[in-house]
């Protein structure tokens, strides 16, 4: 995962650079998820009943590596920013299945303060997710993102390629990569 998330760090790096490396990190992330998930391969594929929830915008990135994999696995999208002076997350959007698998599978490359994923984890809690049903899989955490998350699901349903040393005053992870959503879509 090294190589990948040293280009993604690369600011130098431009749209196609950052995109071949996300994409690359994510079959990786998508590997080391799978076991946590309890998924069976057998000859006619992966299966795992699993709901993917890509949080927009960042989360769609790590979303195709996902579904090459779990074929058949329904999407819920859920839509949410950050307010830019305030740090805090808004939900904006949500789509849910009419049927709910009984794990859900939350991707969002950043964890941060953790707000968005606790956002996130308190409406699968709403549609009767236990904890122990609810996965993240992210690119990089910052240590307060990390506990966070970690105090609402079980740790070992937690997977990041990293943990960084901390927030800047904007609440932005350090060092970091910038912002995922914006690089990846070229924004
Ligand atoms: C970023 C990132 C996470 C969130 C993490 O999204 O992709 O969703 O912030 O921060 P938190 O842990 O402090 O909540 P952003 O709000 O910038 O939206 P975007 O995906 O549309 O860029």
């Amino acid at each position: 995962m090294g190589q990948f998330l040293e280009a993604l760090r690369d600011r130098s790096n431009g749209t196609a650079e950052f995109r071949r490396a996300s994409d690359g990190l994510a079959r990786l992330l998508c590997d080391s998820t799978l076991p946590k998930l309890g998924a069976v391969n057998d000859p006619a594929g992966v299966s795992c009943h699993v709901m993917l929830v890509p949080i927009l915008r960042a989360g769609l990135a790590l979303l195709p590596s996902f579904t090459q994999v779990l074929a058949d696995s329904p999407v819920a999208m859920l839509g949410m920013a950050r307010d830019a002076t305030t740090a805090e997350a808004q939900a904006y959007y949500r789509k849910l299945p009419a049927t709910l698998p009984t794990k859900a599978l939350v991707l969002d490359p950043m964890l941060a303060t953790g707000g968005s994923m606790a956002l996130a984890v308190g409406l699968l809690l709403e549609r009767q997710y236990s904890p122990e049903n609810i996965f993240y899989t992210g690119v990089l955490a910052a240590p307060e993102g990390w506990q966070r998350l970690s105090s609402l699901i079980p740790e070992g349903n937690m997977t990041v390629a990293a943990v960084d040393a901390g927030l800047d005053e904007r609440k932005f992870i350090v060092p970091g990569l910038g912002d995922y959503g914006d690089r990846y879509w070229g924004t």
